[in-house]
């Protein structure tokens, strides 16, 4: 699996937090990851990091990985070889067919389905394929009727693209199939390989088997995907004994009786919702955290320990662990990062990206 990458643009929240260790639903997103594959019979991956110290905090958490049933390692580049360097560099020496996955993408990609259409063909490389809206901001493919893809398109114009199927981050190799590719030198697959092979007429097929499929690559697609699943858009996803109320509170949570919870909203350990606050779902509250009286928190997903003082408002907004919001504060549409503080009575408007620790409205 792909780890290795820098982040930037879920920054400001990967200042503190690598990427692959947000919040999704209360837990690291490569913990979705790793349960995904295992859920389609995977016991083995391969983490391909970057030596950071952020990195190293990954390695951390899933040093105790035995509770997901998965043999994981971990590979590092001492600078950044891109997915075709990362590739080469750990599967070198192979010799059976193996998945490559982008890290940073939550799916319900059937994968033994996907295994089964890449033996059937004969595939020497195949790619999980999603059907977008918007194509504009992917690598999209052209199939021929077989399925083999004929040609990719970075990025195209939207009118201009040739098909709505974009190459999902979820790829299957044979191991000559990485000839090619260079271990020393950074290289991205799909730039170089994919189109190359594609453009010869080899054995390179599109396989479109995921009915979910969303890249977490910015602040708004971040909080958008955790919506989705607090309410419901892939129920794997949810937490243990989600309830069908769609209100989970959990150990030691205490929500004050006039206080308004409407669902979906997850509440972890030891939230405390104060007297005559609201919380408006889809919405997730961390542990640790405290939404004031009288506060309305509405489509936002707040990470731990953050504090909302009393008469607040927090609609649209990420809040990173320890954020604390002044009384009386209207924050919306905003991200927020770890240990920043908001006035009192300070209104931060959408778009704002408040770095870890700054005071804003003060
Ligand atoms: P941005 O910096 O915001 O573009 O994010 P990113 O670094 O995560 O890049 P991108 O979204 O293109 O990466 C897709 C996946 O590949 C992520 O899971 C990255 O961690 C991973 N990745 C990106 N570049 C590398 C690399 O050079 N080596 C390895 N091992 N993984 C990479």
């Amino acid at each position: 699996m792909l780890v290795g990458g820098e982040g930037t643009r879920l920054q400001p929240l990967t200042w503190r937090t690598p990427k692959q260790l947000v919040p999704v639903l209360g837990r690291p997103l490569l913990e979705h990851l790793l349960l995904h594959l295992r859920a389609h019979g995977v016991t083995h991956v391969t983490l391909a990091l970057t030596r950071t110290p952020l990195a190293a905090a990954v390695h951390e958490a899933f040093a105790e990985s035995g509770a997901l049933d998965l043999t994981l390692d971990y590979a590092y580049e001492e600078t950044p070889l891109g997915s075709g360097g990362a590739i080469a560099s750990i599967a070198g020496g192979w010799d059976e067919p193996f998945l490559v996955c982008n890290g940073d993408i939550i799916t319900d990609l059937d994968i033994a389905a996907f295994a089964a259409a890449h033996r059937a063909r004969g595939a020497a490389i195949s790619i999980a394929l999603h059907e977008v809206d918007d194509p504009s901001g992917f690598g999209v493919v052209v199939l021929d009727a077989a399925s083999r893809i004929t040609r990719f398109v970075e990025k195209p114009q939207r009118e201009e693209a040739p098909s709505r199927l974009v190459n999902a981050g979820t790829w299957l190799f044979e191991p000559s199939a990485i000839a090619a590719l260079d271990p020393t030198r950074p290289q991205h697959a799909e730039d170089e390989l994919f189109p190359t092979m594609a453009a010869s007429g080899g054995p390179i097929y599109g396989f479109a088997g995921s009915r979910y499929w969303r890249d977490i690559g910015n602040p708004d697609a971040y909080l958008r995907v955790n919506l989705e699943l607090v309410a419901g858009a892939l129920p794997a996803r949810l937490p243990a004994g989600w309830p069908p109320d769609g209100v989970l509170a959990a150990d030691g949570a205490r929500i004050a009786p006039d206080a308004h919870v409407r669902a979906p909203v997850l509440l972890g350990a030891s939230v405390a919702v104060d007297a005559g606050a609201r919380i408006e779902g889809p919405a997730i509250v961390g542990d640790g955290s405290r939404v004031g009286a009288g506060t309305l928190v509405r489509r936002s997903v707040l990470w731990e320990r953050v504090q909302i003082g009393p008469g607040a408002r927090v609609i649209d907004c990420v809040l990173a662990d320890g954020v604390h919001i002044g009384a009386g504060a209207e924050v919306d549409g905003a991200v927020v990062a770890h240990g920043a503080r908001i006035a009192d009575g300070a209104r931060v408007t959408p778009g704002s990206r408040i770095q870890p620790d700054a005071l804003e409205g003060a």
